[in-house]
């Protein structure tokens, strides 16, 4: 006798029915650039139809965004100056802490997830303080993102993202969360954060590529799975509420180790440059875009990701890929 698999798959009734994995569309996160200055909606060049939003603008924006079904962005901010501590990081007027006020007063039932790293607030661009050898820091860098983290839960942020990749960030920021009464705040950690360069349109958009050398000595090597899943058990034993692998098309093989791994939950980020290919093969007509962005989004979920932060958040929800 010839088993055959294709006896399920002959039409669309009997293909949903045994469909193993479906993206539920409350698990997308859409992260979001804010400016300083009004009337400010000026699109990203390498990422077509992102933008940098001054706050009144991000405001009309969130209106259509929350219509259509975003029910979580996570949020960076573009300072109007950098210096090498970071000061604007964890100003309480900085623009992040400014944008979250006016968001959440606006938006109640809005998730805020904020973005803790200082290298948009660093003049040289790294994510940490720079020694004058040219190193980063790490240990006198944990204060900074510490205070980040508090000034955002301070302006009402819902959850904080640090992103930085320094070693004991976690346990810092909850310390200094739960110091001052924000032992219910939870913490996204970047867990499993590789140097890599599907970052190059976020820098754009940003502002915040590094004025010499790079990220290596902080972010991992991308050719190591083994010791991605090391920084997420760290990040476990400091506290992360959840782990994230980023980026997410060439790192599904960590994502589903993490998912394994993890006891809390998993997000993956599906960062700039991945949603930049996919537009400019789609401007060019070369794919079938939103069979495109479907497949994606089905991936991170099959290989195990229970929250995707991803740039198509909007239009998967306006346009039903999800
Ligand atoms: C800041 C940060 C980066 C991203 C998220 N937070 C850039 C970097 O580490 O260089 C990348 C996001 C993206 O590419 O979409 N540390
Ligand atoms: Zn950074």
């Amino acid at each position: 006798m010839i088993i055959r698999p294709r006896r399920l798959r002959k039409n669309a009734t009997i293909r949903n029915m045994v469909a193993e994995t479906a993206v539920n569309p409350d698990s997308l996160v859409y992260p979001m650039f804010v400016v300083e200055g009004e009337n400010v909606k000026e699109e990203i060049p390498s990422m077509p139809n992102q933008y940098r939003f001054s706050i009144d603008e991000i405001l009309k924006e969130l209106e259509s965004c929350v219509a259509v079904g975003v029910k979580s962005i996570l949020l960076f901010g573009i300072p109007s100056y950098k210096d090498e501590m970071a000061t604007s990081a964890y100003d309480d007027d900085g623009i992040v802490q400014r944008a979250v006020r006016s968001i959440k007063a606006k938006f109640p039932d809005l998730y805020v997830i904020t973005d803790v790293c200082l290298c948009e607030y660093m003049s040289h661009g790294h994510c940490g303080i720079v020694k004058d050898d040219g190193d980063v820091d790490n240990d006198p860098t944990l204060e900074l993102l510490a205070k980040t983290a508090l000034s955002h839960a301070e302006a009402g942020a819902d959850m904080v993202a640090p992103s930085d990749m320094m070693d004991g960030r976690v346990a810092a920021i909850r310390a200094k969360l739960d110091e001052n009464g924000y032992q219910n705040l939870p913490i996204m950690a970047y867990s499993a954060k590789f140097a890599s360069a599907y970052y190059g349109p976020f820098r754009d958009a940003a502002d915040s590529a590094p004025h010499f050398g790079d990220r290596k000595s902080y972010q991992m090597d991308v050719r190591n799975g083994r010791e991605a899943l090391h920084e997420v058990e760290l990040d476990l034993e400091e506290g992360a509420d959840i782990v994230m692998v980023k980026p997410g098309l060439a790192f599904l093989d960590v994502l589903r180790e993490t998912a394994e791994l993890s006891n809390v939950p998993v997000a993956v980020y599906n960062v700039s440059g991945e949603y930049s290919m996919v537009k400019a093969a789609a401007q060019q007509g070369w794919i079938n875009e939103e069979a495109i962005i479907r497949e994606n989004l089905i991936a991170f979920k099959r290989a195990g990701a229970d929250i995707i932060i991803t740039y198509h958040a909007k239009e998967a929800l306006e346009k039903g890929l999800v």
